[in-house]
């Protein structure tokens, strides 16, 4: 009986989690789930949880308290709920979930969740709590659902919700996972174990995927892996397939008007790729690229393999290819050891690069991980120092980015209504947000915007003639 059962997802943490929660609730929704926006709500409650720093773990935790207050209250009124943990803390963490938060009934990791709908079943049935953090020799997207046009979901995301779906809008912009985990073990980094190794799926799996999308409504696609630039699909000859083979092919599927790619490594920035970018017009011009920190001591520690000339390098290819190309970064301060003039380094190479957007955290000790050993921590209070001036610096150039936009059209890909009467928002090729007044019979069409004003995040502009 489709929609019997409702389900509430919060998704913590980056890209890759807002797409397993799309796919988490399109696997639920044979069985009758259809996804609701608050937990007081639903039936069944999944946290897609992030274990990347240790404050995005906590959240969790926190969110758990709350939980279990509605579901005793749900109890009162005769309503059951089950309580599911998936993504990178239940894979961390595993069976120490249930012992800290009785209110889970299901821990499940990043690798079985097409198991979702059949665990559930057995933890109410059998009537205990399960936890199913193997990394499963089946492939769980060969064991999903196909993507079937008109499933909508509306996963809430506390930091990105892309392709969140709420009244008036269309999903016009999706991603797609293409690769997943990691062989670099950057000492600072829990991915590897919570993901596992580098995984690249097929081409023909993505084309299909790619083109059920767009029967959606969807025009962009945001290729996703934690390396999406290793990514090595099998290819439609049955050979190695790289990322710009792959971008040639999607650029091809009917109705894909955008493509994009995160989260790359330098080391990974090939010459064919970099290439695409000067030739493929469907691949948008803005590269996230982290870097991380700009000295080379602090580098070799984390085992990057890249000094940061090597970096200054690989973007001086990716602008001669593509000039207008903007750039995005990751940075991490007070990394172990880190000094004051190392640190320096990092607001150096900031500079000199010049950013339309970045992410920068407080090194964050990761258990099991080989930096969260070294003797050297940096205090907290420096951490917090480095981390606002890096920030200052960061904010300071996205505020000159935008304002050099203003009295330039931007092709602007409309995905939502605005918060005030008669306004709709988009995303400018460079991934800004775009308000302006318009129709929304816009929405899910990429229409040319005269930007007329610019602020720290977002542009405003007037909808001007095709
Ligand atoms: N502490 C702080 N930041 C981290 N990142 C990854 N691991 C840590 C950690 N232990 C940051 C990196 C990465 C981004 C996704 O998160 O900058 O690129
Ligand atoms: Fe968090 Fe990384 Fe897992 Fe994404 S892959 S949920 S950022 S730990």
């Amino acid at each position: 009986m489709p929609g019997s059962r409702k389900v509430f997802i919060k998704t913590f943490g980056c890209q890759m989690n807002v797409y397993d929660s799309e796919r988490m609730i399109e696997a639920l929704s044979p069985y009758g789930y259809a996804s609701v926006d608050s937990p007081e709500d639903a039936d069944l409650v999944v946290l897609n949880t992030c274990h990347i720093r240790e404050k995005a773990a906590e959240k969790v935790y926190s969110e758990l308290g709350r939980i279990r207050d509605i579901k005793e209250q749900r109890l009162t009124e005769g309503k059951k709920t089950q309580v599911a943990v998936a993504g990178c803390v239940a894979q961390a963490e595993g069976a120490e979930i249930t012992k800290r938060a009785p209110v889970v009934d299901l821990v499940v990791g990043p690798q079985s969740y097409h198991r979702l709908p059949d665990l559930l079943f057995r933890a109410k049935t059998e009537s205990r709590r399960l936890v199913d953090t193997a990394f499963p020799d089946e492939d769980k997207f060969a064991n999903l659902p196909a993507r079937d046009a008109g499933i909508k979901s509306n996963a809430s995301n506390d930091a990105i919700s892309r392709s969140a779906v709420s009244n008036a809008s269309v999903q016009a912009a999706a991603f797609l996972t293409i690769q997943e985990g990691c062989d670099k073990f950057c000492t600072f980094c829990v991915v590897p174990y919570t993901r596992g190794m580098e995984f690249s799926r097929p081409v023909n799996e993505l084309v299909k995927e790619a083109e059920s999308l767009v029967r959606r409504g969807v025009s962009e696609i945001t290729l996703l892996g934690q390396n999406v630039n290793a990514y090595h699909g099998q290819g439609l000859d049955g050979r190695q397939a790289s990322l710009a083979q792959l971008i040639e092919i999607l650029a091809k599927v009917e109705g894909i008007k955008r493509l994009r790619y995160t989260t790359s490594h330098a080391n990974d920035m090939s010459d064919d790729l970099i290439e695409a970018h000067r030739v493929q017009e469907k691949l948008m011009p803005y590269l996230h690229l982290p870097f991380q920190a700009g000295a080379d001591r602090i580098l070799a520690a984390m085992n990057r393999k890249h000094t940061a000339q090597k970096y200054r390098d690989v973007v001086k290819k990716i602008r001669s290819a593509r000039p207008d190309i903007a750039l995005s970064t990751d940075i991490i301060v007070g990394f172990p050891g880190e000094t004051e003039g190392e640190f320096q380094e990092t607001l150096d190479l900031v500079s000199e690069i010049g950013f339309a957007q970045a992410f920068s955290f407080k090194y964050s000790a990761r258990p099991g991980t080989p930096a969260a050993t070294i003797a050297d921590q940096v205090p907290d209070e420096v951490k917090s120092d480095r981390l606002a001036r890096v920030q200052a610096l960061l904010a300071k150039q996205q505020k000159t980015f935008n304002a050099h936009c203003v009295g330039r059209t931007f092709p602007v890909l409309f995905e939502r209504s605005g918060r005030h009467e008669g306004q709709i928002v988009g995303r400018s090729p460079y991934l800004q947000l775009v308000h302006t007044n318009g129709d929304p019979g816009h929405l899910g069409h990429i229409v040319p915007v005269e930007i007329s004003s610019a602020n720290s995040h977002s542009l405003t502009g007037v909808i001007r003639a095709a």
